[in-house]
């Protein structure tokens, strides 16, 4: 079984600024990120497009997984720490986490953990945010070992199929 682990999870990782992606690697990002079925597709290209870093995992030439960090507008960062109830630590957080997503066959084998731990690697001193859903449990575990904490109170998301929502920052020492 931890064979079948390492086996799965050796690739190549390449954390990368939009700007210096090609259109291809933007849209491949792009197109994993929606079968994740955690997003709203509106608007998303032009999100991934201002985001901070992407990162992708490739195993041989499959695209694995991706995550990225980006800087959220302000009126949804707002709104989503006034939704959970913490609107006063809005102002310390100015980075999201996100759009975390592993092809199902390559799941379990420690894909996301390892690129969203090259990504935070990028950021030393930025406070950063994540949200989840309510019962992403696998999510949930991959922040809580990072040291994000879940803070406030669940809170509705309307688009989304699955609109309660967990909010989670980064504790750092
Ligand atoms: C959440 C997600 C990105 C995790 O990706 P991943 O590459 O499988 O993550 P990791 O392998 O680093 O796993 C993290 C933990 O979950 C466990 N895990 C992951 N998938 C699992 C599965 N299908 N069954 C059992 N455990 C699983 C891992 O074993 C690991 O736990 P461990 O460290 O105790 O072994 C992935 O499940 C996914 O793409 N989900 C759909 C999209 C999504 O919900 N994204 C999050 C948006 S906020």
């Amino acid at each position: 079984m931890e064979k079948l682990k390492n086996q799965k999870k050796k690739g190549t990782q390449v954390i990368k600024r939009p700007d210096l992606c090609t259109a291809d690697e933007l849209r491949n990002f792009h197109g994993l990120v929606l079968s994740g079925g955690q997003v709203t597709r509106e608007r998303l290209p032009e999100l991934i497009r201002r985001a901070i870093l992407l990162g992708f995992h490739y195993v041989g030439p499959r695209l694995a997984a991706v995550a990225g960090l980006k800087t959220p507008r302000e009126s949804y960062k707002n709104r989503v720490f006034r939704e959970a109830g913490v609107e006063h630590l809005s102002k310390q957080s100015h980075t999201e986490l996100g759009w975390a997503v592993t092809r199902k066959e390559f799941q379990g084998s420690g894909i996301a953990t390892s690129l969203i731990q090259k990504l935070l690697n990028q950021m030393k001193d930025e406070k950063i945010f994540a949200t989840t859903a309510s019962d992403n449990f696998l999510m949930q575990r991959v922040l809580t070992r990072f040291g994000f904490r879940q803070v406030g109170h669940a809170y509705g998301d309307p688009m989304l199929e699955s609109p309660s929502k967990l909010l989670w920052c980064l504790e750092k020492d």
